[in-house]
């Protein structure tokens, strides 16, 4: 019996059988499209992506201390939601054993509705970093996935390039604790919870989950602050969640992915290790699961679909870690999730701080959990790069 079920799990992902013959997840739909998913209508969708969009102003509430006007500034190439080479930066101190956010905050805005509350990185700051924008096509489904699943990940990776599971506060559940899957270093795990991180410290718009401004570097902004908070009323950051999670998930290049390179390579990425961390197929949690301590019911449109996201959602240390501690704790200072590979050809600048201009590069980079493979990858010939890249810009 057992093995029924699994032959038919596996002929099902291959959508040999119709989806109704057994519970195999069904292929979740992707797409650089700006089209639904199914979670919203398409009349739904265009509603809450023009908000995604919207350009904020003074008036609106933009800053006092902000990185840009709209959500879509920084996530936009090729469609709504998508990533950008913009980087935002972050700092604080070391001393050798504490890491101290930057007075302020660790993140420093670029930008001020004033000259006198521009931010600038003071000389106490040893640890400064960069972090790309990233996708958020397709993070409905990463929403949906079970905790349990994320720890089964976890506890089957072998020791050496095990990955960590992080537990950090649903900001609209009142805190209660969820598994980290958003952001660089997992500082969340919903969307409606970065929604409203984002309004907040990218654009410096108050909701009632975060109704407090950002100072700058520490110095209160009242007095340049004429919108009473919250800014928003709470509405503006539904809206977001809801249209992240209505978007597709990033597409593969068929046409590359269908070239005996592009599949050669993908066995390359199998046996060199990549796949370890960069985990090729995961499927959510079945419709009707409540997460994010109880404030969300994954619909049908999300549940049980099959994703291939090419990461782990976990936290590893592969020694580009960026010194910043965030939700994770100080265990977390080097750190950085596996970022999903998903969409990565629509990226010029890969690593968190955008500094490695290739695919070559950013491999040399891995080492730490990944040494074993990026040395793999090193004895490769030049037949086998050449593969093993074709199929990364497949992706
Ligand atoms: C100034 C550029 C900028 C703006 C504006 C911005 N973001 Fe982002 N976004 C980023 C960066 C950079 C990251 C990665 C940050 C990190 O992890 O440290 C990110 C990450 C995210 C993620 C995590 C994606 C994932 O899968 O891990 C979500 C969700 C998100 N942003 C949503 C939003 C929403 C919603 C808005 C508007 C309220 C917004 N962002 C505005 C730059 C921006
Ligand atoms: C131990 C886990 C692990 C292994 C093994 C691993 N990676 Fe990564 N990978 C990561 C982490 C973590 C990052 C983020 C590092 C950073 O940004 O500084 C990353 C980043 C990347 C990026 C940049 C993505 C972006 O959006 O900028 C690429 C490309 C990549 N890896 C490809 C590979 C390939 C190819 C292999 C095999 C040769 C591999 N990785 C092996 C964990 C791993």
């Amino acid at each position: 019996m057992k093995t029924l079920t699994a032959t038919l799990t596996l002929l099902a992902s291959f959508s040999l059988l119709p989806a109704a013959f057994s519970d195999a997840p069904i292929e979740a739909p992707a797409g650089f499209d700006n089209l639904t998913n199914g979670h919203l209508t398409q009349a739904e969708f265009d509603v809450v992506r023009a908000t995604f969009d919207e350009q904020e102003h003074v008036e609106d509430g933009l800053g006092p201390v902000y990185n840009a006007q709209s959500c879509g500034e920084c996530h936009q190439t090729t469609v709504s939601g998508a990533l950008s080479q913009v980087t935002v930066m972050r700092a604080g101190s070391f001393d050798g054993t504490t890491f101290r956010d930057h007075p302020g905050g660790s993140l420093i805005h670029d930008r001020a509705i004033d000259a006198a509350l521009q931010e600038r990185v003071q000389l106490s700051a040893n640890v400064v970093a960069l972090r790309t924008s990233l996708n958020t096509l397709g993070d409905g489904y990463v929403e949906a996935i079970a905790d349990a699943t994320l720890e089964a990940l976890a506890a089957a990776q072998p020791p050496a390039v095990r990955g960590q599971v992080i537990r950090v506060p649903v900001i609209e559940a009142g805190g209660a604790l969820r598994v980290a899957r958003f952001g660089w270093k997992n500082q969340h795990a919903s969307l409606v919870s970065f929604a409203a991180d984002a309004y907040l410290n990218e654009m410096g718009i108050t909701s009632p989950l975060l109704p407090e401004e950002n100072t700058s570097n520490g110095r209160p902004v009242a007095a340049f602050d004429s919108v009473p908070d919250p800014e928003d009323s709470g509405k503006d950051i539904e809206a977001f969640a809801d249209f992240m999670r209505a978007t597709k998930a990033p597409p593969r290049d068929l046409v590359l992915a269908a070239t005996p390179d592009a599949s050669a390579g993908r066995m390359l990425f199998g046996s060199l290790g990549c796949a370890q961390c960069h985990t090729p197929e995961i499927v959510t949690a079945p419709a009707g699961t409540l997460v994010n301590g109880g404030q969300f019911v994954v619909t049908a449109a999300l549940g049980n679909k099959l994703i291939h996201p090419y990461g782990d959602f976990l936290l590893h240390d592969v020694g580009t870690g960026d010194g910043i501690v965030q939700n994770g704790g100080p265990g977390t200072r080097n750190k950085l999730r596996t970022p999903p590979l998903w969409g990565l050809r629509t990226r010029s600048r890969l690593m968190h701080d955008g500094l490695s201009p290739t695919r070559h590069d950013a491999i040399l980079r891995h080492a730490g959990q990944a040494a074993a493979s990026s040395q793999a990858y090193r004895a490769l010939n030049p037949t086998e790069r050449r593969q093993l890249l074709t199929f990364l810009d497949s992706l």
